[in-house]
């Protein structure tokens, strides 16, 4: 039996102690062409850890505008240090930690998604509205 994306991607019901959702942090008020300054972190306790055995390896952000029929990526981000070095793991003291921002501009409402990998727990999603205060005011 082969699984599809879908049935691989976990989501805020497999969220266990280690927290793995990305956790969009977006400005209160949207307007439609004009630039959009979010973030990512994962976990929204804590921090998911970041040592060499157990670290992101990398987020994507996807936005789904409405009626459209596939999303756009909006970045693709690697984490390359994870505190390894020529003498072992965790030995360097150079860790880059699973956070990023972003500059988005759209003329349609839509959908942000974003999915990360962690190498031992594997690939998390989560999504957002992305909902233009121009576009509200039209309803
Ligand atoms: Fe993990």
């Amino acid at each position: 039996m082969s699984l599809k994306l879908k049935d691989i991607l976990k989501d805020e019901s497999n969220q266990g102690k280690i927290e793995h959702l990305p956790v969009f942090k977006l400005p209160e008020k949207l307007r439609k062409n004009e630039q959009i300054h979010g973030s990512v972190t994962v976990g929204l306790k804590a921090p998911h850890p970041n040592t060499t055995e157990h670290n992101i390896v990398w987020m994507s952000i996807y936005f789904l505008p409405e009626g459209a029929d596939f999303p756009y990526q909006i970045l693709r981000i690697s984490y390359d240090a994870h505190g390894a070095s020529v003498k072992g793991g965790d030995t360097s003291g150079i860790y880059s930690d699973a956070e990023l921002c972003f500059t988005l501009r759209t003329a349609t409402s839509g959908t942000l998604y974003c999915a990360s990998y962690c190498n031992i727990h594997g690939l998390w999603n989560t999504s957002v509205p992305l909902i233009l205060e121009d576009e509200e005011e039209k309803e």
